[in-house]
């Protein structure tokens, strides 16, 4: 395995003017020698990069149902720690993260929050940061601001220890590997009928403040003849910014409040929760919006190979009686999130070969 850290990348004059960047100029940035080396945006990724990592999570799930397999993961990274930096509420993204590194053998530290940290003494965020790169290896953050993971890779770039940095959910902006973790599972879901090309998904709820929905709207740009149907009451409907990057790469969508009309025609449903932790009074904002719920008696009226999903955690937008139905996928994509994701943290430390050659 080859040391990642020996980097030479262009530094910009200041974090303002980083972050003011386009998305699209400042992509190689997160990148070394044309790998992906820092996950912060869903737009990193392209079509090759996407089949290799679903490949790739595949192999590892296989492995690791052998004691034999599991001991092989195990032993290929117990010479790197992470650190999980995780001051956002969480369960899934910080446990499959968790579990993804002890499947890889890696060692984890953790801090759930600011408030037992250096940073009540007023420590700033850039001295925090710096303070977890010299212990780690890796760094996976999830934080209610958008732009803390990517300042977390601008801030390491200009030290000596330009770590890997994970956005495990920058604020109601990205969730880049809920967004793997998402294709992973529409990939499975789909296995026997062609795979994702072609097929119509449907996201629901609360569009505008739904970081899962940006992130997989995004990735869907590297599947063919893909349609978007975006069901969202009218405040909570997909930002523009999405929609201009759909129209930029001629990705047909379609809006709607009607979600009863959008069910037969999809292929899937990806159900999402209302985000009111981002309302200026969370406990004022308390209405249900049950027209965009999931109930038992819509799985009638869907296709009998339509993918239900859920980025989780759920409240009542599907109904806990859907869960039987074989096409409730939910469980099965939130524990698709730990393979992806030690698929793609084999993928950073460059490990992808050794896992590979398993099964030459
Ligand atoms: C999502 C998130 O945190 O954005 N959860 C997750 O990571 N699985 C969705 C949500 O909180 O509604």
């Amino acid at each position: 395995m080859e040391q990642i850290a020996e980097t030479t990348r262009q530094t910009y004059e200041g974090w303002d003017d980083f972050f003011a960047k386009p998305v699209d100029e400042k992509l190689d940035f997160f990148k070394i020698r044309g790998r992906i080396f820092d996950v912060i945006y869903a737009q990193q990724f392209d079509r090759e990069f996407l089949d290799e990592l679903c490949d790739l999570a595949d192999k590892i799930r296989l492995l690791a149902k052998t004691k034999m397999g599991a001991q092989k993961l195990s032993r290929l990274l117990p010479h790197k720690r992470a650190m999980l930096y995780f001051v956002q509420p969480s369960t899934r993204t910080f446990l499959s993260f968790q579990n993804a590194c002890f499947l890889l053998g890696l060692n984890v530290s953790e801090s759930r929050g600011t408030s037992t940290s250096s940073e009540v003494k007023g420590e700033s965020p850039e001295d925090t940061i710096r303070t977890f790169a010299s212990y780690v290896d890796l760094i996976i953050s999830r934080h209610p601001e958008a732009g803390f993971a990517e300042k977390t890779a601008w801030v390491l770039n200009q030290t000596e220890r330009p770590v890997p940095v994970l956005n495990g959910g920058s604020g109601p902006d990205q969730h880049p590997t809920q967004a793997l973790l998402d294709i992973y599972t529409l990939r499975r879901e789909f296995a026997s009928i062609g795979g994702i090309d072609g097929k119509r998904i449907a996201m629901v709820g609360d569009l505008k403040r739904g970081r899962t929905v940006r992130s997989l709207s995004y990735l869907l740009r590297n599947y063919k003849d893909v349609t978007i149907y975006y069901v969202a009451p009218e405040v909570f409907r997909m930002k523009e910014d999405i929609k201009v990057f759909l129209k930029r790469h001629a990705i047909p969508f379609h809006e709607t409040a009607d979600f009863e009309s959008v069910l037969p025609k999809v292929d899937a449903i990806y159900m999402t929760r209302i985000q009111n932790e981002y309302a200026a009074d969370p406990s004022r904002e308390t209405e249900t919006y049950p027209d965009f719920h999931f109930k038992k008696e819509h799985l009638a009226r869907i296709h009998a190979h339509c993918a239900i999903m859920h980025p989780l955690p759920r409240r009542y937008e599907i109904e806990v009686a859907v869960d039987k139905d074989p096409r409730a996928a939910y469980w099965r994509q939130e524990r698709n999130g730990m393979w992806i994701r030690a698929a793609l943290i084999a993928h950073v430390f460059r490990a992808e070969q050794e896992i590979l050659s398993e099964f030459a």
